[in-house]
């Protein structure tokens, strides 16, 4: 099948391609890899999830850089874009990535070295539920980025629908230490984080109030212990019925 043209499709991620032209997508990852303590994950040998994995940057780059076996999970239905951009890349790099349909709250039952959740957790209603997932689906280490404050105290932000950047699918900000509760009740540790938003002085950083709707950061946790949270199954949530009938945009 002849490449679609790039400017034929509809990009997230800016990503150089062998030729040196770069996809003309929203998020230049590429110089911020720092932000999602992507580039200190070593990646060879290893096998890795990319959850809501969008055009793969973070797959398409594990594989380049040793990983051995990488999954890219997403729907295109959560999102605008579709699955060109993904395929294009996929083609364009002769990769052995799997990209499988599938979501959060129903992982594939195979376990992987690292997992990563990038950009997803504050478009769930049930973050819980869904970090709860990702941990389990983890061998040794799970990176978290997203909306997520700077804040001991284990505490959800909600969001009415569109409060944020007129997204109807942002739900919840979270802050650092309610990551932390439910990592520690999965048998994780905080390995390292990434605060995007602090000041560039201690004495800044200690005055500077956290805000619950733009502060983010990207926590790296690895695995200490084999654990499951002991609350009860029924208490996890499905989406109400008025909602099912179709998506607002
Ligand atoms: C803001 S984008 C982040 C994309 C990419 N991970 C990144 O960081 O650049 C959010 C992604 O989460 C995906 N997503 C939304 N709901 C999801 C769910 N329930 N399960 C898995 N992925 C989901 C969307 O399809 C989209 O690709």
């Amino acid at each position: 099948m002849p490449d679609q043209k790039i400017e034929d499709i509809q990009w997230f991620h800016q990503l150089t391609l062998k030729d040196g032209r770069v996809t003309p997508g929203q998020v230049d990852i590429a110089r911020h890899e720092h932000l999602y303590l992507f580039d200190r994950l070593e990646l060879k040998g290893k096998s890795l999830l990319d959850i809501g994995c969008w055009d793969g940057y973070f797959s398409f780059m594990a594989e380049q850089r040793g990983a051995r076996r990488v999954l890219s999970l997403d729907d295109p239905d959560f999102r605008w874009g579709g699955l060109d951009g993904y395929n294009f890349l996929h083609r364009h790099f002769e990769s052995q990535a799997e990209w499988r349909k599938g979501s959060i709250y129903d992982l594939p039952d195979e376990r992987f070295d690292i997992v990563l959740c990038y950009g997803v957790l504050y478009h769930l209603a049930d973050p819980l539920a869904a970090m709860i997932n990702s941990f389990q689906a983890a061998l040794d280490e799970v990176v978290f980025e997203g909306l997520i404050y700077d804040d001991p105290q284990p505490t959800l932000f909600l969001l009415a629908p569109r409060e944020l950047d007129g997204d109807p699918t942002n739900f919840y900000t979270m802050s650092t230490g309610y990551v932390e509760k439910v990592a520690a009740m999965c048998g994780f540790e905080l390995v390292d984080r990434q605060m995007r938003h602090y000041a560039a002085t201690a004495l800044r950083r200690s005055l500077r109030k956290p805000q619950p709707r733009t502060d983010r950061a990207a926590m790296r946790f690895r695995r200490v212990a084999e654990q499951t949270p002991a609350y009860e199954a029924s208490c996890f949530s499905v989406a109400p019925k008025g909602l099912l009938k179709g998506r607002s945009r």
